[in-house]
């Protein structure tokens, strides 16, 4: 398996031990809708119904693993909350329903699958108007293999490795079976293959925050020759601004923040001003940027620093005129775009050193996540 970030930075190449596991709180069942009764189970051992074991960094590996694929079950083992709330409504199922496949979907056999802040925020039911129906097998991200197509999918076929963030609309309707499950439906256009020199779990790692660190860039109008300050450089989504305002926009400088201890990553991402923000407030520095992305919510900050006429873009908190928040819509035409960017070795994905955690450390990934100290993604793996 090759390296998760090949960029020199010792911090973030250096093994780290697993954190340990920890058992999901249990004793409740759910009615998982699709079709049956869903009972809860204790651990999260393998499965016995697939034959489909996929760990290799290679695509064309991959592939030739899927066609070992002899059939597909009718249940599988997934992460399921049947209430809002902490990581304590996180729990186990090994009777959840296969997701059907839609004629514009493709099932996958998920290798690894990222988390986002969406994912915690959605359990903790911050946008539940919005939400579909409970129980949720939460996960956007994901990184695997097709085992299945629908009718009218044309461009993927079984034994693709694929990867892609499943829901179009990130707080409209997301789907109720997520990518934290042994498999997944998702619609073709949602997806791109996955870059042949990355391994699943830094393609896993990608799609929601390099989707949305695309689509902020074009939403300012940002263009070879202008300045940027990105707040949260050393986040999921910030390191990529960083390296697709460098490498696919030709920014002409680029200044990012963190704490102490990232400066070095943001610098080794591209950044040429790396500010701590624990030293220093960068309201209070005298460059202006055209352009301001804001992925930590200091709008109101933020707005002092950009220069008349330019743009800010937040991703989270109250915003301030002139900036303006957008929410990702997901798009595989996107990924496909940033492939060549991906396969060249010029973007490259940070995935944080703690993990990958295992499937059975989910909620302890999701803590970890949800201490806003992350740096990079925070990646499941493997699954089960
Ligand atoms: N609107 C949308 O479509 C959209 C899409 C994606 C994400 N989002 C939102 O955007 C935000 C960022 O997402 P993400 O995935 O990049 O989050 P993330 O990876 O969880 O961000 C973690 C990082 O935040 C940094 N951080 C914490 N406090 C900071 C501060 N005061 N200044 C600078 N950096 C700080 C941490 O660095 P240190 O350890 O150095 O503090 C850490 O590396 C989240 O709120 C998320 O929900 C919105």
């Amino acid at each position: 398996m090759e390296t998760t970030m090949t960029t020199a930075v010792p911090k973030l190449t250096a093994i780290h031990p697993r954190i340990p596991s920890n058992s999901f709180s249990l004793g409740f069942s759910l009615t998982f809708p699709a079709k049956k009764s869903a009972r809860v189970k204790q651990t999260c051992s393998p499965s016995s119904h697939i034959s489909l074991r996929v760990s290799s960094s290679s695509q064309s590996q991959a592939a030739t693993e899927a066609t070992k694929v002899s059939s597909i079950p009718s249940e599988m083992k997934a992460c399921v909350y049947g209430e809002y709330g902490g990581v304590e409504v996180l729990k186990f199922d090994d009777k959840v329903s296969v997701p059907e496949v839609k004629e514009d979907q493709v099932l996958i056999k998920v290798v690894a699958a990222g988390l986002n802040p969406v994912d915690g925020k959605r359990r903790q039911g911050k946008f539940k108007a919005t939400d579909s129906p409970l129980p949720t097998v939460p996960g956007y991200d994901v990184a695997g293999v097709v085992v299945k197509v629908g009718d009218q999918v044309k461009g993927l076929k079984e034994g693709d490795a694929v990867y892609g963030n499943i829901n179009e609309k990130a707080l409209e309707g997301p789907k109720q079976s997520g990518s934290l499950a042994e498999y997944t439906a998702v619609e073709e256009k949602l997806l791109a293959l996955k870059p042949k020199n990355l391994d699943f779990i830094q393609a896993a790692g990608l799609p929601l925050a390099i989707e949305t660190a695309y689509e902020g860039l074009e939403r300012t109008g940002f263009s070879a020759g202008k300045s940027i300050l990105v707040l949260n450089g050393a986040g999921g989504v910030g390191s990529l601004v960083i390296q697709l305002a460098k490498h696919v926009f030709g920014a002409s400088r680029i200044a990012a923040t963190s704490s102490s201890g990232k400066l070095e990553l943001l610098k080794s991402l591209g950044a040429d001003l790396a500010i701590d923000y624990t030293k220093e407030n960068f309201e209070d520095l005298p460059e202006k940027f055209d352009v301001v992305y804001d992925a930590i919510g200091q709008c109101e900050k933020a707005v002092k620093v950009v220069k008349e006429g330019g743009s800010v873009v937040a991703l989270t908190g109250a915003v301030t005129p002139p900036g303006f928040r957008f929410v990702v819509t997901s798009n595989g035409d996107t990924l496909k775009t940033l492939n060549p960017y991906l396969e060249s070795g010029k973007i490259k994905p940070v995935v944080d050193p703690k993990g990958p955690f295992t499937f059975s450390q989910v909620a302890e990934a999701f803590s970890y996540l949800e201490t806003n100290r992350a740096t990079g993604k925070v990646i499941i793996h493997p699954i089960p």
